[in-house]
């Protein structure tokens, strides 16, 4: 197993998480702001996103994981859900990378139904080439390829989550 070069530096990367918290700032003033954190990959990039946003907020976690077992369809567990309320609060669920939309589009529609005054998404990275769910991505970092990356609370086989940069993943022979 190999990890190459950063793929997106550390300065990079708090560039664009200030950027994207500024953005999440301005739209949030007076509003009642829900932060949904969607373990175990978004840790690095919430507690990261979380320091810059200037408006009042509330923060809870979700852990969920994604089985596909076919390219057109994926099969999601919850593994930890949340414990704040939802109904008539302005949610924002974040998480670190969106590729089919499969695991997103699960915790979406369970969401919606729990009735919140507003439900948006934060992606750090997007693969938008892998997308099987049609997914509204309202706060976006970067757009990447179809390569697999690691770093940055992001896991190959829950290994490589803790390195500071963004790096593309290679396996060896
Ligand atoms: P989706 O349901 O296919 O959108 O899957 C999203 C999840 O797949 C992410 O939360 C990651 O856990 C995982 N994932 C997708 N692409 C990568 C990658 O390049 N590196 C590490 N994890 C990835
Ligand atoms: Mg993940």
């Amino acid at each position: 197993m190999v990890v190459g070069k950063p793929l997106y530096t550390v300065n990079e990367i708090q560039q664009k998480v200030k950027e994207l918290a500024d953005e999440i700032t301005r739209d949030y003033r007076g509003k009642d702001l829900l932060v949904v954190s969607i373990l175990k990959g978004a840790f690095m990039f919430t507690s990261d996103l979380v320091r810059n946003i200037q408006v009042p907020l509330t923060l809870d976690f979700v852990m969920a994981s994604s089985y596909v077992k076919t390219d057109t369809s994926g099969e999601v567990k919850l593994h930890c859900d949340i414990r704040e309320q939802i109904r008539g609060r302005d949610v924002l669920l974040v998480e670190d990378i969106i590729d089919t939309g499969v695991t997103l589009n699960y915790l979406r529609e369970r969401f919606l139904q729990k009735e919140p005054r507003s439900l948006k998404i934060c992606g750090l990275l997007n693969k938008k080439s892998r997308r099987v769910v049609d997914i509204p991505v309202d706060y976006s970092g970067f757009d990447i390829p179809d390569i697999f990356v690691v770093g940055y609370g992001l896991d190959y086989d829950n290994q490589f989550r803790n390195l500071p940069y963004i790096a593309v993943f290679k396996k060896s022979e």
